[in-house]
């Protein structure tokens, strides 16, 4: 679906002009100019996938990068910065894609720096959104000092002091905490499939139990999530650690661990196999336990698909829509995230991986955004598949 670029500034326009900006607008973006353009597909206010979810009942929000956003500009009344006007406008909810992990806040054992995570709690304040915690625990992202500091004999100690200062400082302003991310891997040969993280080896397994009680004690209001990855296809690998999962968040209810919901991040290759009806199981398994599931990091990775741009929009949008026919079918599914917002900014163009850099050298194209801000095909998807979800009913309580 090829949008034309004046149109998409006109949209920016007029996002700017409702924050009050018309002063600080660049010439392109002046008000006479807009009213000069021809009508076009909207894709801003009642037409954005912030207000298209919300109509269902649901929350779409995204990955945010604090850093590239104008947030004292926003609150200055006014700003130029289309990244931050685009986030305000499509995203309900918001999650800090790097800066509340522990290499993003712990730059020394004994030191908390709020600064990056703070500025993102500010934007998404100004700008009426919910925020999602990611995350109090995982075996990634770790401090330098980290290896060299933390032991068996103080690494509880160290756990919870960061779950407690860190809940605590955002106590009452977070949606959902991931609480522990990515903590099953079959492949590491235990019987629980549990991952052998620096966590596992210096506290024993009791370091899962021991993030989500510490965490409802720092902060009471947010929903405590477990998160992870490579769970979403009907391969017997997947199939497996799906199975460990599930037994995982048993475990969690029979001990009477405070969880609410489960993470499925939803990184979904645009060639090869889609997910299916092992999904849907997982995802009604864990409505019995009276567990929402949440989408929390989906992009569709577009490195060894062929074809050129526009055929690969065409099957990312495919994909976005058979996901979220599937996983919005079933009524424990509130919330869909992507992993960012546009192309520009995806963390599939920043790793120099080989599930990440496409042989032709091309950008890949996961997002609902393209590398211009540019709505793609994949956000037509995206909220064609929130208008036909079956409206949610209101959590109680
Ligand atoms: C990624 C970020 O997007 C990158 O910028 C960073 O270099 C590595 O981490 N699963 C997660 C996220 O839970 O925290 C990861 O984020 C992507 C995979």
């Amino acid at each position: 679906m090829a949008e034309n670029p004046e149109l998409t500034r006109r949209e920016f326009g007029r996002a700017a002009l409702a924050l009050g900006a018309s002063a600080m607008l660049p010439g392109w973006m002046r008000a006479q100019e807009l009213d000069a353009q021809p009508p076009s597909v909207s894709f801003s206010g009642p037409n954005s996938l912030r207000f298209h979810a919300a109509a269902r009942g649901l929350l779409y929000g995204a990955a945010v990068n604090p850093a590239l956003l104008d947030v004292d500009g926003v609150a200055a009344g006014g700003t130029n910065d289309i990244y931050a006007l685009l986030v305000k406008e499509q995203a309900g909810i918001v999650v800090p894609e790097n800066a509340m992990k522990w290499e993003g806040l712990r730059p020394a054992p004994s030191i908390f720096d709020f600064t990056q995570a703070d500025r993102f709690m500010r934007s998404a304040a100004l700008a009426g959104q919910k925020v999602r915690g990611h995350n109090l625990c995982w075996h990634e992202a770790l401090p330098s000092w980290f290896k060299s500091t933390v032991n068996q004999a103080n690494a509880r100690t160290h756990l919870t002091r960061h779950i407690r200062t860190v809940a605590g400082h955002y106590r009452g302003q977070i949606h959902s905490w991931d609480v522990v991310n990515e903590a099953i891997d079959p492949e590491d040969g235990r019987p629980d499939g549990l991952r052998k993280t620096p966590w596992l080896e210096l506290i024993g397994p009791d370091y899962l139990d021991l993030a989500f009680h510490t965490a409802a004690e720092a902060d009471p209001h947010a929903r405590l999530t477990y998160n992870d990855y490579g769970i979403e296809l009907d391969s017997p690998d997947q199939t497996r650690k799906r199975e460990a999962v599930l037994e995982l968040l048993q475990g969690f209810k029979s001990r009477g661990v405070p969880i609410h919901a489960v993470g499925v991040q939803s990184h979904i290759q645009a060639d090869g196999p889609q997910p299916g009806v092992g999904l849907k199981s997982f995802i009604r398994e864990a409505g019995k336990m009276h567990l929402e599931v949440y989408v929390t990091e989906m992009d569709v990775n577009t490195h060894s698909l062929t074809g050129g741009p526009e055929a690969q929009d065409a099957a990312v949008a495919e994909v976005y829509r058979d996901y979220l026919t599937l996983v919005l079918a079933e009524p424990n599914v509130p919330i869909v995230l992507t992993w960012g917002i546009t192309d520009a900014n995806s963390w599939l163009n920043e790793m120099n991986e080989p599930w990440a850099k496409r042989k032709d050298g091309a950008k890949q194209r996961p997002l609902p955004f393209d590398e211009n801000l540019k709505p793609a095909p994949a956000f037509f998807a995206l909220r064609a598949a929130f208008d036909s979800a079956p409206p949610r009913r209101k959590r109680r309580g």
